[in-house]
């Protein structure tokens, strides 16, 4: 999967202080021909420059479902959850969809779309039963999660969908 033909990424972004670098995930992902898509947790909102991700991307950050009579946004080609934070993961895992991010990734992995989830968090967060059983079930559903992401996260998680740096 390139992205070379404008397929459409979404970049699923959470609450923790590595939202405030998801721009270079941005960048990456357009320099290999994407056309991103930023949809943000509620609380993401506080740890991300909306107004700097939406010049980027040239399309609003979206935090909440659409209101019915609003237009259906493009589908997700591919969806990368970058930084993830332990509450997403438990959630995702469940099946949980109370929020515009959790509900579009409660539908990919049933529509064949790749996910790809790096979560960032501690060792005390990591190492809890219920993260760990998060983990299992998100893979055995097909998603694709980082858990040693290395130097750069957000090259890796790109890496995960086969597209390597420009
Ligand atoms: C400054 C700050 C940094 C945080 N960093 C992380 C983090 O790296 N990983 C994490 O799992 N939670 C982190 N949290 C906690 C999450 O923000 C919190 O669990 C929140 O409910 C997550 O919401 P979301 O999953 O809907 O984005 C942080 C909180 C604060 C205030």
């Amino acid at each position: 999967m390139s992205g070379s033909s404008g397929e459409v990424l979404y970049l699923v972004v959470c609450a923790a202080e590595a939202a405030a670098r998801a721009g270079r995930l941005v960048t990456l992902a357009q320099d290999a021909g994407w056309v991103v898509q930023v949809v943000a947790t509620p609380s993401a909102l506080d740890f991300i420059d909306v107004a700097g991700l939406e010049q980027q991307t040239g399309r609003p950050v979206r935090s909440r479902y659409r209101k019915p009579h609003e237009p259906k946004p493009p589908r997700a080609d591919a969806v990368i959850v970058a930084p993830a934070t332990y509450n997403t993961v438990n959630k995702f895992a469940q099946g949980i969809a109370d929020t515009y991010a959790l509900g579009v990734l409660a539908e990919a992995p049933g529509l064949g779309v790749p996910v790809v989830v790096v979560p960032f968090v501690n060792e005390a967060l990591a190492g809890r039963t219920p993260f760990r059983r998060s983990v299992e079930d998100l893979r055995a559903d097909g998603v694709r999660v980082v858990l040693d992401p290395g130097a750069d996260p957000w090259a890796r998680a790109l890496a995960e969908l086969g597209v390597r740096p420009c």
